[in-house]
């Protein structure tokens, strides 16, 4: 079966004259004086190949005049230079094999455009669509691309736990883990006879597993899925999302900011060059003067901000936001995508947040008030990043976990990396869907995962 071609290769090689074979699924059939057109597409690329069926075929009849959207199919004949506008080439059929119907009647994507809420109702055929079809075409060359990156680089990749004991961001988000009947739940320790012995939960980011490896192998990333059960019904919150997460050793907070900064241009710079199809579709119906916007991500420094410079410019904006500013406040999606949109004109990177609402690693700064942490801001989504420099002294970690109200002992492994060879180290985090989004300009985050979940829903 796999000796066909794919439809991309075949557009993109154009060997006129040439034998050969597709296989697809029917996205439109037309018929005109005698002969059939078939658009077919294998999901290779966003374009289709014109396949011309000539009543002479021997299943003419009886199946291609009978084919609708959504059947799939195989076809053998000859490629051939097309007169058609649109396409420089298509093929003229051998033969039509139907490989599977699918009723008219009951198929329910039509050839309209449908809402991104109904297709989301059908996350089994929602792949069939131009949109959502370049969409994961834009995923999986962005998640190729950053493996490449981080191998050009000289990072080790390491595999973090999904199921963990720690809550890396101290939120208490963490989806618990257990092997016990919920009736089994009680008492004053209901899972020291769990599974673990204690309880797990899955994982919220891969960070502090990161930093061990970091601190023997200096150049360290981790790609995987992450868990928060926080019960956001945002366009830019999932309950399941990848994350992306280098860990450095030798650090500080300017060569991450550096790290984080170059891997988002290369990785805009990627899509732009290997997804330009997929990306000129976006930019004409989903985010108009999207290819421009990302050019200049590619090609324009990043500019940076300090939290307290980012204050003073939202409180000298005079703009009604929802959630009011002032120093040591979180900055929200509204304050950021201003910062963006407003004053930066682009991606933003914010540094030095309050030490008060910022997690325990970051590494305090000289007086007190504020960590060295670093957030890099985008047009359209806000929050792409978050990273810090890791706080690297043993007793002011120790201090600042307690200060936590984390149990000092459970972490003991974490304070033994400070105590053993410490070194300065610096890491941060992707939300690998914003990122999809902001290069996709698709409005809602569950429209660039394959399978979204969101409180209240996980179908499939
Ligand atoms: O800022 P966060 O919470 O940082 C961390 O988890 C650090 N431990 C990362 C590190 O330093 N290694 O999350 C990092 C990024 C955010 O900037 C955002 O892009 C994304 O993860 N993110 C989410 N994406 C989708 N849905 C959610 N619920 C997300 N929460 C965070
Ligand atoms: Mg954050």
């Amino acid at each position: 079966m796999m000796a066909t071609t794919r439809i991309a290769d075949i557009l993109s090689q154009q060997q006129v004259g040439s034998e050969v074979e597709i296989n697809g699924w029917l996205r439109t059939r037309r018929d005109s004086g005698g002969l059939t057109f078939l658009e077919v597409n294998d999901g290779s690329c966003l374009a289709n190949i014109q396949v011309i069926a000539e009543a002479e075929l021997a299943n003419y009849q009886t199946e291609v005049c009978k084919l609708s959207t959504g059947c799939s199919l195989s076809v053998r004949g000859l490629l051939v230079a097309s007169p058609a506008k649109g396409q420089t080439v298509e093929i003229r059929a051998e033969s039509v094999t139907v490989l599977g119907w699918a009723d008219p009647e009951t198929y329910p994507l039509q050839k309209k455009r449908h809402s991104f809420e109904f297709l989301r109702s059908l996350a089994h055929l929602r792949p069939r669509t131009n949109a959502l079809g370049a969409v994961a075409r834009v995923r999986s060359a962005l998640s190729f691309a950053i493996h490449r990156f981080f191998r050009e680089q000289g990072f080790l990749q390491v595999h973090t736990p999904v199921i963990t004991t720690s809550d890396c961001e101290g939120a208490g988000e963490m989806f618990t883990v257990t092997a016990l009947e919920p009736g089994d739940l009680q008492g004053s320790d209901p899972f020291g006879n769990d599974f673990f012995g204690r309880r797990a939960g899955l994982t919220v980011s891969g960070q502090l597993q990161a930093e061990i490896y970091a601190l023997s192998h200096s150049r360290v990333y981790t790609f995987g899925p992450t868990f928060r059960a926080e019960n956001s019904n945002t366009s830019r919150h999932l309950a399941e999302f990848w994350m992306v997460e280098p860990e450095m050793a030798f650090c500080d907070l300017r060569g991450d900011m550096e790290v984080a900064e170059t891997m988002v241009r290369f990785l805009v710079a990627t899509a732009l060059d290997e997804c330009s199809e997929d990306l000129a579709l976006f930019d004409q119906y989903i985010a108009k003067g999207l290819i421009d916007r990302l050019t200049l991500v590619r090609d324009k420094p990043f500019a940076h901000l300090t939290y307290t410079e980012a204050v003073a410019e939202l409180e000298r904006s005079g703009q009604p936001f929802d959630f009011p500013v002032q120093w040591g406040t979180d900055l929200q999606a509204e304050h950021e995508r201003y910062l963006c949109e407003q004053v930066a004109h682009g991606p933003v990177i914010v540094t030095n947040y309050p030490e008060s609402i910022k997690p325990f690693y970051m590494r305090l700064d000289d007086g007190g008030r504020t960590v060295a942490a670093m957030d890099i801001l985008v047009p359209g989504i806000g929050e792409l990043i978050g990273g810090s420099q890791r706080e690297e002294r043993l007793e002011v970690l120790a201090a600042r976990m307690a200060a936590a109200g984390l149990d000092l002992e459970q972490y003991g492994w974490y304070l033994d990396l400070r105590r053993f060879g410490s070194v300065p180290h610096a890491g941060f985090g992707l939300g690998f869907e914003r990122l999809v989004q902001f290069v996709s300009g698709m409005q809602n985050i569950r429209e660039v995962i394959p399978f979204p979940r969101t409180p209240g829903s996980a179908p499939c």
